[in-house]
């Protein structure tokens, strides 16, 4: 624990049995001081959904999942197709088809039972550094150190942490460790998240309301809301790419699911070209297209931003006959599409595909 400062953890505690946020996979502090303890699956479930994503973006997928999906046996029987379905907008998908497979493992060789050791919760499917310690400390209460962004700008700022990150992140981890207390580990970092959440958010800073306040570093040298500093990262590439959309005389569509790895893996979309780097002069060609049919190109492209690049998607539309074969992919009846089953990049190039069919 930290020498100068070996209260903090207790003033973080105090605060987080006021402040805590009420989340539906979270029991309360006075909940877990009469003695509840959370259950590991809805943990796990909630810190698999809350990677790269916000609180707000998660609560209805987490209350959408755990009505089907209630408990692991419940969703180690779960037909792939449709986790993929139900993850679909949520984002970086390789985490729904790991979800998966972690609860087929635990089903089959652990009982159901969530190990309780960080190295036990390592050997699972899709689960790393991060998530092993949160499930660690917050389903079991075992004191380990959660670091995430939140934690790592209250580190930062509390310490007064210059160095931008990513090179900070060893610094800012240790510092953290040092904090962190044996007690109420689970309820702990959950305080430490919150209140990076809500008090010494990226954007602002309400020392006010900051149990950290009166000895905060950075806040003492007037830097608070500029820190954690970030080395610049490079702009981020443009890929191009074309989809095509082909809508059946009786309504139905084709569509494709895509290969297990890669961006958008496993998930459902329109079939295409590869998304290449922005090329002057690059050709897309109907080569790619799924079918022959007299395709029309839409005069907007679909625009989509991905965590390492930008993508524009040039839009062709074609209708064809009911008898037609596609080379790839299955036409969907229309009764059985469902526009909430397709990844966001998908959804945009839907909408623009059906104003061109069905103008309004
Ligand atoms: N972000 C990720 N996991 C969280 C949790 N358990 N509580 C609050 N914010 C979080």
């Amino acid at each position: 624990m930290c020498d100068k400062n070996p209260l903090i953890w207790a003033r973080l505690l105090a605060w987080y049995d006021g402040a805590a946020r009420d989340l539906p996979w979270r029991v309360s502090p006075a909940r877990r001081k009469a003695g509840e303890r959370p259950d590991p699956y809805r943990v796990w479930l909630s810190e698999i959904m809350l990677q790269q994503t916000t609180v707000a973006a998660v609560v209805p997928y987490f209350y959408a999942f755990t009505r089907r999906w209630p408990d692991i046996f419940v969703l180690a029987d779960a037909d792939e197709a449709e986790v993929m379905a139900a993850w679909a907008g949520l984002g970086y998908y390789a985490r729904a088809r790991n979800l998966l497979k972690c609860a087929r493992a635990l089903a089959a060789h652990h009982d159901g039972v969530f190990p309780k050791t960080r190295a036990g919760l390592q050997s699972l499917p899709g689960i790393g550094p991060y998530t092993s310690a949160a499930i660690a400390a917050i389903a079991y209460d075992a004191p380990e150190t959660v670091v995430d962004g939140n934690v790592e700008r209250v580190m930062a700022r509390y310490h007064a942490v210059t160095t931008p990150l990513p090179e900070a992140k060893a610094a800012l981890r240790a510092l953290a460790q040092r904090h962190t207390p044996e007690m109420r580990a689970g309820d702990y970092a959950q305080a430490v998240m919150d209140l990076g959440a809500t008090v010494c958010t990226p954007r602002g800073v309400n020392c006010a309301g900051c149990p950290l306040c009166r000895d905060c570093a950075a806040r003492a040298r007037g830097i608070a809301p500029d820190l954690p500093y970030r080395r610049r990262s490079a702009a981020k590439p443009h890929r191009r790419g074309a989809v095509f959309v082909a809508r059946r005389e009786d309504g139905a569509l084709l569509l494709e699911r895509r290969p297990g790895t890669g961006m958008l893996g496993g998930m459902v979309g329109w079939p295409g070209s590869t998304w290449d780097k922005d090329e002057d002069g690059a050709d897309l060609t109907d080569s790619c297209a799924p079918l022959e049919a007299d395709w029309r190109e839409l005069p907007d492209e679909v625009r989509h931003s991905f965590t390492h690049f930008h993508l524009s998607l040039r839009v062709r539309v074609g209708k064809v006959a009911t008898d037609v074969v596609p080379r790839v992919g299955k036409f969907v009846p229309e009764q059985e599409f469902c526009r909430e089953d397709l990844p966001t990049l998908m959804r945009k190039v839907y909408d623009l595909a059906k104003n061109a069919f069905d103008p309004v």
